[in-house]
């Protein structure tokens, strides 16, 4: 399934790659299938995530064309950051990470993810992967991990540390939304999606899900979960 994205992922060297923080595992109180709905479009990053549209312009690309593989890439923008802490990754990521790649991906965010369950995003400075697993209705569990290439060179560290503080605010606001998300389908004004075409990703998500779950399709829950 990866095969056509390869040489994109070559610059950034994932056979030489370490890791830079220790396997976690989050539970969160959403079904599994929210959870990765919301890892699938990219147009609740200008309202949903604020600190990341403060650094990149919203010309977030959901490119179709990979089969099972959903690619987002966001840019840098030039204009610094109001936050101290995005504004110092801002500045010096592209500098610090020089050695190592070439000077497109020193300025670009790339989120890839796999149906249906896996998530790989790529930093200047380290990568992560995460999956989302199934822990019965109303429950997952997000497991993850980071590498980077070796080096230890205190302007990395650092560049990490912000990368990581930026990124654990996008998780804490992308658990938020799920969470709202799970309550409002329980009120009696849901209506199920999608909301829009550009929700590509997961239109194919939910058309794997019918395609291997035909219980999804029926307009009632089988009597072994009523
Ligand atoms: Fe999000």
């Amino acid at each position: 399934m990866w095969a056509p994205v390869l040489d994109e992922l070559a610059p950034y060297r994932f056979d030489e790659l370490v890791p830079t923080q220790p396997l976690y595992l989050d539970e969160w109180a959403v079904d599994w299938k929210i959870a990765m709905d919301n890892y699938l479009e990219s147009y609740h990053v200008p309202i949903g995530h604020p600190g990341l549209n403060r650094l990149f312009t919203p010309d977030y690309e959901d490119q179709r064309g990979i089969p099972g593989i959903a690619r987002g890439i966001s840019w840098m923008r030039e204009a610094p950051s109001p936050r101290w802490s995005e504004r110092v990754y801002q500045k010096y990521v592209a500098e610090v990470t020089a050695p190592h790649l070439p000077e497109d991906e020193r300025r670009s965010w790339r989120f890839y993810s796999c149906l249906p369950n896996l998530g790989i995003d790529i930093m200047p400075e380290q990568i992560d992967f995460f999956q989302v697993l199934p822990r019965g209705p109303g429950r997952c569990v997000i497991r993850g991990a980071a590498f980077g290439l070796p080096d230890e060179r205190r302007e990395m560290r650092l560049i990490r540390w912000l990368g990581n503080r930026i990124n654990m605010q996008v998780n804490a606001e992308d658990r938020r939304l799920c969470e709202r998300l799970q309550r409002g389908l329980r009120d009696s004004a849901y209506r199920p999606g999608p909301l829009s075409q550009i929700e590509t990703w997961m239109l194919e998500f939910h058309d794997l899900l019918r395609a291997r779950i035909p219980e999804v399709s029926l307009p009632q829950p089988p009597a072994r979960f009523a």
